[in-house]
């Protein structure tokens, strides 16, 4: 890592790639997402055509000089009941996915369960239930099997926190429920045990030429007071920090479950905080305005923290000792500028981390494109590149911050001003 001339560099073999999930992309899935209505009236059923569209996406990816891609294989199209064969048509389109991105110089991240299951596992009572976990393990010592060669980088879970937690205590995911906490427990508790035996299957049976590399993708994002006197802000912060951070860290990674990961996958957006029990956030219905009024930078979603991310990557570096990977990182927005200072000032973050010790090995940005947004729909504009939902073609197009982060990945630094 030499640096002159306000140029920072990054390590050689540094992965750069952008991220996406197959429910935001795809289109035409079977899962408990397929009818669900967003916030913005729209579904999921067509999303990007990513399903159709995804060698001219390889094209943009080439063409934005990535050289890593973390995208999710669909449960729900490889298997139609517990223990059955996989798909073959289906697999065969992810092999040849996996071939393209092979050609292009792309180094996959597979993510196994990102926010969605089979319409069976769901029906069965989804990862509350015990048995999902044999059938998620048996699911996955299909897949390695069939894809080992391809694939060394595998992500088992994305953001347990956020699934549980949105689907068991806030009624924004399916199955909406709300405040249920001994069913968040459960859900983390089950996830956390498919990690460890998915995790084995991986390392024993997926050696194919380059020692697999297993971890969960954990969102961390800051809980603060927003009066730092006030008990209430204080409580709910500490609450949510409790629950979101430290219990889903210490289910995954306490004491010898670390063993179960190769790497830790760390999402970073930002920081919430709380006055009184409401999280001055835009994603929990704040509007962007009245947090700005009190002084807060955001984006469409969340606080933006950089600073952050260096003490979250100094916390995970003296606590577990493993590599990392930033699996996720963007902004949502239509201000380009804002974007750009964003992702600057994160990479300037994570470089400073990274000369204090910290082992990080990549960083993708989420996300490749525009996409469905859980149950904000289309309105949070996270992309590399712009896709026109108005026209059926879904024609994309670059962005500003596709030249920007493009720069980046060429050159495998950023420069600073001076
Ligand atoms: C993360 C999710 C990803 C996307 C981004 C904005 O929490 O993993 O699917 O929704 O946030």
């Amino acid at each position: 890592m030499i640096n002159s001339d306000n140029v920072l560099k990054f390590p050689p073999g540094f992965l750069w790639g952008t991220a996406t999930a197959p429910t935001q992309v795809e289109g035409h899935i079977e899962n408990e997402w397929t009818s669900f209505v967003a916030q913005d009236g729209n579904n999921c059923k067509i999303a990007c055509d990513n399903y159709h569209r995804y060698p001219e996406d390889i094209d943009w990816m080439s063409r934005l000089g990535t050289n890593a891609y973390r995208f999710g294989i669909e449960w729900s199209r490889l298997q139609s009941a517990p223990f059955a064969p996989l798909n073959q048509n289906e697999l065969a389109r992810y092999v040849d996915l996996l071939d393209r991105l092979r050609a292009a110089g792309i180094t996959p991240m597979a993510v196994l369960h990102h926010f969605s299951n089979p319409p069976w596992i769901n029906a069965a009572g989804g990862w509350t239930n015990p048995a999902t976990i044999p059938a998620f393990v048996d699911y996955v010592r299909k897949l390695v099997a069939a894809i080992k060669d391809r694939v060394y980088l595998w992500n088992t879970f994305n953001e347990p926190d956020t699934y549980a937690c949105v689907a068991y205590l806030l009624g924004g995911f399916p199955p909406q429920q709300r405040w249920k906490l001994g069913q968040f427990r459960r859900v983390i508790d089950h996830m956390a045990r498919a990690h460890a035996q998915a995790s084995r299957v991986i390392r024993r049976e997926g050696h194919a030429g380059r020692k697999p590399e297993v971890g969960i993708a954990k969102n961390w994002t800051f809980f603060h007071a927003y009066k730092r006197f006030s008990p209430w802000d204080r409580a709910t912060a500490f609450g949510c920090h409790y629950t979101f951070n430290k219990f889903v860290l210490d289910a995954f990674l306490g004491g010898w479950r670390r063993r179960a990961s190769t790497y830790i996958g760390l999402n970073y957006y930002g920081r919430v905080r709380f006055h009184h029990f409401r999280a001055m956030i835009p994603a929990s219905g704040t509007p962007v305005k009245d947090i700005k009024d009190v002084g807060f930078v955001c984006d469409d979603m969340v606080e933006r923290y950089p600073e952050g991310l260096g003490k979250i990557l100094g916390y995970l570096r003296r606590k577990f000792r493993l590599p990392i990977y930033i699996t996720e990182h963007g902004a949502a927005s239509d201000d380009e500028p804002f974007r750009e200072l964003d992702l600057q000032q994160n990479l300037q973050a994570l470089h400073r981390s990274m000369s204090e010790g910290t082992d990080v090995r990549g960083f993708f940005y989420w996300s490749l494109m525009d996409n469905f947004e859980w149950q904000f729909g289309y309105t949070k504009k996270f992309g590399l590149l712009a896709v026109d939902f108005q026209d059926p073609k879904l024609p994309r197009s670059l962005k500003p911050l596709a030249g920007v982060y493009s720069q980046i990945c060429r050159d495998n630094s950023i420069r600073v001003s001076p």
